[in-house]
């Protein structure tokens, strides 16, 4: 199944970052990130302004563990919390779910969500019998939309006027990883 992987150990390791399980203490470098402009430019919420916000955050994404609906790893770098990235929207029955990230922007730029990226979607297509990862990535996202390029996902097309956002509808563009694409990349 694939909420199987909520009962593996979901630390992983690279040459330069361990990604691992979120904890409350890492509520300081969360609200650095999440009320940095830049960082949520394309974001639905406005950047936090107030650290109880985190807090409330830090919550959903360790409750996510528990009721395995979420599964977001905290990114660490020279023993700092720099960014977040994981799966949510697991759909049993068609073998998916949604992929989403989002880094410290004095830490962008230098690999590391790719890298990170890299990590966590090997360790699903591991271990589990996953078929599909998604991304909805705003058109004007361009990290984003370089980053999942980079990754190998496919660009499956624009969801016309999609989504209320920022007090104004919004094209999304889809992103797909099937099993098959990753054997291919
Ligand atoms: C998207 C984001 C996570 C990328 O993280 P990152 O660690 O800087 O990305 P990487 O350094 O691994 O770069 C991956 C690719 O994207 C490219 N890229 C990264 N930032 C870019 C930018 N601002 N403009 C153009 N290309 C960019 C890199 O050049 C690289 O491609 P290449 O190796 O072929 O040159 C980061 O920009 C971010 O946190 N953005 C704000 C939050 C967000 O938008 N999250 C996604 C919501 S859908």
């Amino acid at each position: 199944m694939l909420t199987d992987i909520f009962d593996e150990d979901m630390t992983l390791r690279s040459d330069r970052l361990i990604l691992r399980r979120l904890a409350k203490g890492d509520r300081d470098d969360l609200y650095e990130i999440f009320s940095d402009r830049e960082v949520m430019r394309y974001y639905d919420v406005l950047p936090f302004d107030d650290i109880a916000q985190a807090e409330e955050m830090l919550d959903r994404f360790i409750g996510g563990y528990s009721d395995r609906s979420m599964m977001r790893w905290g990114i660490e770098y020279n023993g700092k919390m720099v960014g977040t990235c994981g799966f949510f929207g697991f759909k049993e029955d068609c073998k998916k779910a949604e992929m989403g990230y989002e880094l410290n922007s004095s830490f962008q730029r230098m690999g590391i969500m790719s890298e990170a990226l890299g990590m966590i979607l090997g360790f699903i297509f591991d271990k589990t019998d996953i078929n599909r990862v998604e991304a909805y990535i705003e058109p004007e996202n361009t990290a984003s939309l370089a980053t999942a390029e980079k990754l190998g996902f496919v660009r499956e097309g624009t969801l016309r006027q999609y989504e209320c956002c920022r007090g104004g509808i919004i094209d999304i563009t889809v992103w797909g990883m099937l099993r098959s694409d990753r054997q291919k990349h």
